[in-house]
């Protein structure tokens, strides 16, 4: 048995927040920050609107897309650290929204790898027949987590969310890496005892990432057996445009193969990989067959790959 996936949906806040609104209150540039990130709006969460209700929504499309109902569903996975409450999880509230009585929910937390982590666990539970169909969810709202006058950091982020629903397939094909290192986990972290904002070296950050996804790019494709010029789309965690053209040199590959979105979203964590292969999706950019590796990189530290057909 393998896996293949049914349907995709994404939602972002209505609010955009440009770079030269964020130069309106904060000592910086649109230039600085397109320059630096490649990143030029976000969609920002107003008022009561959380991590839920843009995975509620993100779910109905992706259930739409797949032609499901939500009591099919038999487990729903959201990838988050900025959910609603510390309990109920996320994946509860969003099962209550959508009426997926049927449903087991929990939440998993790898920061901007967790769609990549949540993706891979719904690969084994349907891998191994214990489920047929599961919803896979990231979910963020990061502006609660930053500090909006910390320069540094909070140009970086914006919030969304993007979902699959993944199932049984005779013909599709998976296999996921998975890396950590807790052991440079204080490069980046939020919340704890203090529940402080995000906090980030951000120059570590960047070496890390252009080291490890090239590298987990190279072990899923040994592990498979498939060239690099075999893959359709790199669909790498969206956190700075830089990033991506130096693992898309490292690779010796050209950028047409690296999809970006990050110019309207920002780094939106564990939603960036689920609200690009939507997008592709709803653009038509896909067809049946074609090998996608997807990628994600973070806290934790964190990274992995996954390589799946369309
Ligand atoms: N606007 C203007 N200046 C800014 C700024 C901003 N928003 N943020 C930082 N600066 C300043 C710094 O204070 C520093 O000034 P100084 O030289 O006077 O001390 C200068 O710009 C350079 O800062 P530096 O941190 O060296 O810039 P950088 O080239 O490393 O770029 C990042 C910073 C954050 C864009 C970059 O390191 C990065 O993208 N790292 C990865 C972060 C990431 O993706 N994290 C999430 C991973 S999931």
């Amino acid at each position: 048995m393998n896996t293949k996936i049914y349907g995709t949906g994404s939602c972002v806040p209505e609010q955009v927040v440009t770079n030269d609104d964020l130069s309106k209150t904060l000592d910086t540039s649109d230039e600085w920050i397109r320059t630096r990130t490649g990143i030029e709006r976000r969609h920002i969460a107003k008022g009561s609107e959380t991590a839920s209700m843009l995975a509620v929504k993100a779910a109905r499309k992706a259930l739409e897309n797949a032609k499901m109902q939500p009591n099919e569903i038999e487990a729903i996975l959201v990838a988050t650290t900025s959910g609603d409450y510390t309990f109920p999880n996320t994946a509860s509230i969003v099962q209550a929204e959508l009426g997926a009585e049927n449903a087991a929910c929990f939440d998993i937390s790898a920061a901007c790898t967790g769609f990549i982590y949540a993706f891979s666990v719904a690969n084994a539970y349907i891998m191994s027949g214990m489920y047929k169909k599961v919803l896979v969810i990231g979910a963020e709202v990061m502006s609660s987590l930053v500090d909006w006058t910390d320069r540094s950091v909070c140009v970086l982020f914006g919030d969304g969310a993007g979902a699959v629903v993944l199932g049984e397939s005779e013909t599709g094909r998976h296999i996921t890496r998975l890396h950590s290192n807790g052991g440079k986990g204080q490069v980046l972290t939020a919340g704890g005892l203090k529940k402080e904002y995000i906090k980030m070296d951000g120059q570590e950050v960047f070496r890390f990432a252009v080291k490890k996804v090239p590298e987990s790019i190279e072990e899923v494709l040994q592990e498979t057996g498939v060239s690099r010029e075999e893959i359709k789309y790199f669909i790498l965690h969206q956190a700075n445009v830089r990033i991506i053209e130096a693992v898309a040199k490292r690779l010796g590959l050209p950028m047409d193969k690296f999809p970006v979105n990050l110019r309207e979203y920002g780094n939106t964590s564990a939603a960036s990989i689920p609200i690009l292969l939507d997008e592709l999706n709803r653009g038509e950019k896909l067809q049946t067959g074609d090998k996608l590796i997807l990628s994600g990189f973070g806290a934790g530290l964190s990274w992995g790959s996954t390589l799946i057909q369309w």
